[in-house]
């Protein structure tokens, strides 16, 4: 059975925007934050206080937190800080909550870290420490959970050694990414059922899949069923890891709202509104949105 209700955890702001082409100017950012909200989503990723060079995209996450006032602070307005100089940032700009994003494969931390594994979580752990000093809530992200492009399928007992270690450091939530979208049902199951039997419950897990085989809403679905609440997607389906080869969008929020309605599952998003951030966005980005209830919707 599924929940009566659940939390999307709405990434749009942050990994589909990191991974436009275009850099979008901070007042449309600001603009396209307030309009998620005013669609009803309770939770929303702002940006990222990451090395500006690596992400020159998110670059102006300070100013975007500025235009946003109060409406882009609080404990469901979370932003990305890997590391201390990020954290000094985010404490600049009065955040009241933040996601660490750690590896489940040595390549991609390399890769999006700059770290190996075990630098990573040692440069993750005074973030996390400070983060519950400044009573903030902490998430934290495994990427390549289901597979990575260097290192193919990721065995489930590395998902689950990392996923332990990072939420040791003193996390609220953990986010399951499937960052290039492999993911598969029996594989979701496995990882959780795995996760469960070292005290990681589905109560504190979220899901964050990536739609590259077009699997992540039957991924999410498989997820409901075993007791997760908390979904990320993107608007639009935007998004990506401009440092994970092969990554597309992820899971686009209008497809999880479109199948929570036709299932009663609660959501509290407004479909038409989404739909119209979701098109203006995409005009902004000059490009049409991947996904299919989108433009299913956006014609009729
Ligand atoms: P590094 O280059 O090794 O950093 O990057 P460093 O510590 O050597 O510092 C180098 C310089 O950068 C220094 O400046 C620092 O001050 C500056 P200098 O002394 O040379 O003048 N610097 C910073 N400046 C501003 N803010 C900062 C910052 N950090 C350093 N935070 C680092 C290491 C981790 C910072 C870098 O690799 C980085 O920023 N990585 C982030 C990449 C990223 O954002 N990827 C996308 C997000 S993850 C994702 O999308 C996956 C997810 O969606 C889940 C999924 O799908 O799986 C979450
Ligand atoms: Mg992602």
């Amino acid at each position: 059975t599924l929940p009566a209700e659940i939390t999307i955890y709405e990434v749009g702001a942050r990994d589909g925007l990191q991974n436009e082409k275009a850099v979008v100017p901070a007042d449309v950012k600001a603009q396209f934050i307030r309009q998620l909200a005013a669609a009803g989503l309770g939770t929303i990723e702002t940006t990222s206080f990451v090395n500006p060079q690596w992400v020159p995209q998110l670059a102006d996450a300070a100013e975007v937190l500025e235009l946003l006032g109060d409406e882009g602070r609080g404990p469901r307005r979370p932003v990305l800080v890997p590391n201390e100089r990020g954290m000094d940032r985010a404490l600049e700009a009065g955040v009241g909550a933040i996601a660490i994003f750690g590896s489940a494969t040595e390549t991609f931390a390399r890769k999006n870290l700059n770290r190996t594994v075990d630098e990573s979580i040692e440069m993750f752990r005074p973030v996390v420490a400070r983060a519950r000093e400044a009573g903030m809530w902490v998430r934290a992200y495994v990427s390549m959970c289901f597979g990575d492009p260097w290192e193919g399928p990721v065995p489930v007992e590395q998902v689950v050694d990392v996923s332990q270690r990072l939420m040791d450091l003193g996390c609220d939530q953990l986010s399951l990414g499937d960052t290039i979208g492999v993911a598969t049902s029996g594989h979701v199951n496995r990882l959780l059922d795995a996760l469960g039997d070292k005290g990681i419950g589905d109560e504190v897990i979220g899901v964050h899949f990536h739609d590259t085989y077009g699997q992540a809403l039957s991924n999410t679905l498989v997820a409901l069923r075993h007791g997760v609440t908390v979904v990320d997607s993107s608007t639009g389906g935007l998004g990506g890891c401009p440092y994970a080869k092969s990554a597309t969008g992820n899971l686009a929020t209008e497809d999880l709202v479109w199948a929570m309605e036709g299932a009663g599952v609660r959501t509290g998003v407004d479909l038409e509104k989404l739909l119209s951030t979701s098109l203006w966005m995409t005009q902004h980005l000059g490009r049409p949105s991947p996904s299919a209830v989108v433009r299913a919707l956006g014609t009729a």
